[in-house]
């Protein structure tokens, strides 16, 4: 390579441009999103800093995602919402943003609806307004001391999310004096032909109803006495949800809490109760978990999807470490797109999560042949290109392990303990690890007594700096951040049953969305 062609490409890998191919003969190294660490099937900023996903709505054949954003830097600052497109929730398209600061505060977490029937009166020449509703946060208010600076506001877009322009009214709800209130999540409930708004109000949440959008009354709280309580709520989602195989369906409350997750930090617990179009009660006094990982925060659903689907992405990253993870050009990635459902398993109701189909779409060749771990055996198999992978089993064995491993002997150690009740996840030996001290400091552990039956199958995707576990079809579910510091090519399985086997079904390459 002369030094010219050199010269390009490393203006290119600086420009992260998406030229893969040149005109001349030489071959320039793909570097659209080929950085350390970055995420090959799940999305991620181009560059700077993400957090919670955003406005998730679905209109006229697009799945918008917009999310928390600062564009100056690769830690939190001044939010923005960010903004991409697709058409099947895998492969995105980058947007301009979407929404800045202006005089009433930054642009916190919020929701977006189609309001098909213009109850806002925002759309003048029949256009469907798609319509934002966040929280403003008032870095003054907050300096000088004062509890009312979240407020919620409201900004609309008459030509199907590319220009947005803010309500000039805002703030569509003002604070009577509560540091923590927002994230405001909206639906429309047929039944009672209202919008409804849920939002979180420190260690509760509130919920609103409003003919248009605009103006909003209070109708009911939820939550004081109810749920864990380690830390503050955020980002409140509230929809109806058949039960599977049952004619009967459930309200679902969703509520992240930050810190005071199972395995500490950030995490999302849900209740089961009922809606009944002013408030959410419940007889359901413990918290249930959406996921038993430490990097699933902040998720929420799409609104107005076909067929009533519940699509939930999270923001795969915990606020105990967000800021310090070892990425360069942009910081934090998204869970990959998952269907909620509900389970009746004995005479309780639990929340399964699960890849929407099109994940499997990605799962291309075959890395390796199925094979089968006998009782007390351990096998392992090097594999190229293990590190973008899913990989698929199922088992009556009670009592597994497993490993991961890369070349430097770093590992990463997901263990079946059925007989004592838990799966757990051990990243304390996965690579880079130390650039804060909650991220490898213990194993993550679950329970395992809601995955009714005797057969396991999980499915288990590997991305460049991520794992997540699906159980019994999304019973128990994990999300974790690793950063191994070369590929992992190793998979170990160590059988520990006496009786059972275990099979490795597939092991299939993830092709890269980028
Ligand atoms: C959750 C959260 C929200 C808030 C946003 C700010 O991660 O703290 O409650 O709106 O992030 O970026």
């Amino acid at each position: 390579m002369n030094k010219f062609y050199l010269f390009g490409a490393l203006a290119l890998m600086f420009l992260g441009c998406k030229e893969k191919k040149s005109e001349s003969e030489t071959v320039l190294v793909p570097t659209y999103y080929s950085e350390p660490y970055r995420p090959q099937f799940h999305f991620s900023p181009e560059a700077n800093w993400m957090n919670d996903p955003n406005g998730l709505v679905y209109h006229d054949g697009v799945y918008h995602l917009f999310y928390q954003y600062y564009p100056e830097d690769t830690v939190w600052g001044p939010m923005h919402w960010g903004h991409a497109v697709s058409t099947d929730l895998i492969h995105w398209e980058h947007k301009p943003i979407a929404l800045f600061p202006d005089e009433h505060g930054l642009i916190f977490s919020g929701s977006a609806v189609v309001d098909k029937h213009n109850t806002s009166g925002f759309a003048t020449n029949g256009e469907t307004p798609l319509v934002a509703i966040f929280t403003y946060h008032n870095m003054d208010g907050e300096k000088d001391g004062r509890t009312d600076f979240q407020t919620q506001g409201i900004a609309y877009s008459l030509d199907n999310g590319e220009a947005w322009t803010k309500y000039e009214g805002n703030s569509v709800i003002g604070n009577e004096g509560i540091k923590d209130f927002r994230d405001p999540k909206v639906f429309w409930h047929e039944a009672s032909q209202k919008w409804i708004l849920t939002l979180v109000a420190g260690d509760h949440a509130q919920f609103y109803t409003s003919p248009n959008l605009k103006h909003w009354t209070l109708t009911g709280e939820f939550g004081k006495e109810y749920g864990a309580h380690g830390g503050v709520w955020e980002c409140p989602d509230l929809f109806p949800l058949q039960v599977d195989g049952e004619n009967e369906s459930e309200w679902v409350l969703i509520i992240s809490i930050n810190p005071g997750a199972p395995n500490g930090g950030s995490g999302t617990q849900y209740f089961l109760g009922n809606f009944d179009g002013k408030t959410f009660t419940t007889d359901q006094k413990e918290p249930k978990w959406v996921d038993y990982g430490t990097d699933d925060y902040a998720g929420v659903t799409y609104n107005n999807v076909p067929n009533d689907d519940r699509i939930f992405i999270g923001w795969m990253s915990n606020w105990d470490y967000a800021r310090d993870t070892p990425t360069e050009k942009w910081r934090s990635s998204m869970t990959v797109p998952r269907k909620l459902a509900l389970k009746k398993i004995g005479s309780d109701y639990f929340l399964t999560s699960f890849p929407i189909d099109g994940i499997d779409d990605l799962a291309s060749s075959d890395l390796s042949k199925a094979w089968k771990i006998n009782p007390k055996e351990t096998t392992s198999r090097t594999i190229a290109g293990l590190d973008q992978s899913m990989i698929q089993l199922k088992t009556t064995s009670k009592d597994f392990s497993i490993t991961f491993q890369n070349a430097q002997g770093e590992t990463l150690v997901l263990t079946m303990d059925a007989k004592n009740n838990q799966f757990s996840v051990d990243r304390r030996k996965s690579g880079k690890v130390n650039f804060q001290k909650e991220f490898g400091n213990k194993i993550h552990i679950a329970p395992t007594e809601m995955l009714e039956g005797e057969t396991f199958d999980m499915k288990i995707l590997l991305d460049r700096s991520s794992v997540e576990i699906f159980i019994n079809g999304g019973l128990l579910t994990m999300t974790e951040q690793i950063f191994p510091n070369e590929p992992f090519n190793t998979l170990t399985v160590e059988n520990r049953d006496s009786q059972s086997s275990l099979t490795i079904d597939s092991v299939k390459k993830m092709e890269s969305v980028w």
